[in-house]
């Protein structure tokens, strides 16, 4: 499992900002597609990017994505892009058409076809999938990623791009990037904070037998194109 680890959390999103900053720049041609993901954890890191890097990033070339979104309305506080929008969107250089949100309002059924279709239409495909120039994906407590919860493995590997998802015991929908899509992206990118991580990072680095459980462990385990950007809160038993 490659990481990097800095002392807190705003360190390590700085960290990690300077990676993606790399990386988008490395062809001023292209356009680049990032799939961003929701939760608490990177609320830290879009605030950064609005109050440090806002003249560092090169909107015009990105196209962000969301790689699971809960099946609510943009407005409701449980939206991943609502969030987002907040934060960060709504004050960056960005163009509507670069900002593909999930339609979290619509059918989840109908959604999952709408959504792939938006992203194959705009995403350059690579082994008939997907290919983002980068993911950045969360961890759960429960070891899921995206929205591939332990008990819904398969999304690990089905062969739909994009996915409905069930939530354990709330059953709320949502719509997720499947593992092989994830998978096949050039980067991948883990941001996980916080000392309640920190167990499950260890169990995922040992391959321990209880990490065949979360789904993380199954994405982590490429370390060629994955990297885990940890504050050592969650990288205290590694
Ligand atoms: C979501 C996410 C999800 C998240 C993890 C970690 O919509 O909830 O995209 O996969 O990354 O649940 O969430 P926290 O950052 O809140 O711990």
């Amino acid at each position: 499992m490659k990481t990097n680890i800095s002392i807190s959390s705003l360190d390590a999103a700085r960290a990690l900002t300077e990676q993606f900053i790399t990386w988008l720049n490395v062809d001023k041609n292209q356009d680049f597609h990032l799939a961003i993901s929701g939760g608490s954890t990177p609320m830290i890191l879009f605030q950064l990017w609005k109050d440090l890097y806002f003249d560092k990033i090169d909107w015009k070339r990105l196209q962000i994505y969301w790689v699971d979104e809960r099946c609510v309305a943009p407005d409701d506080a449980e939206s991943n892009y609502g969030m987002t929008k907040k934060i960060l969107l709504d004050l960056a250089p960005i163009a509507p058409d670069q900002i593909h949100r999930v339609w979290g309002e619509n059918a989840p059924d109908a959604e999952q076809i709408r959504y792939a279709a938006e992203v194959n239409a705009t995403v350059p495909t690579t082994n008939g999938f997907p290919s983002f120039d980068l993911i950045l994906l969360g961890m759960g407590d429960d070891g899921h990623t995206a929205s591939i919860f332990p008990h819904q493995m398969e999304l690990l590997t089905v062969n739909e791009a994009i996915a409905v998802a069930i939530k354990p015991n709330s059953d709320q929908r949502r719509i997720t990037l499947t593992g092989k899509t994830i998978r096949n992206a050039k980067q991948v990118v883990f941001f996980v904070t916080g000392e309640g991580k920190a167990a499950i990072l260890k169990e995922i680095s040992d391959d321990a037998t209880t990490a065949q459980n979360y789904p993380s462990y199954h994405i982590a385990k490429d370390s060629t194109k994955v990297i885990f950007y940890l504050d050592q809160a969650a990288a205290k038993l590694l």
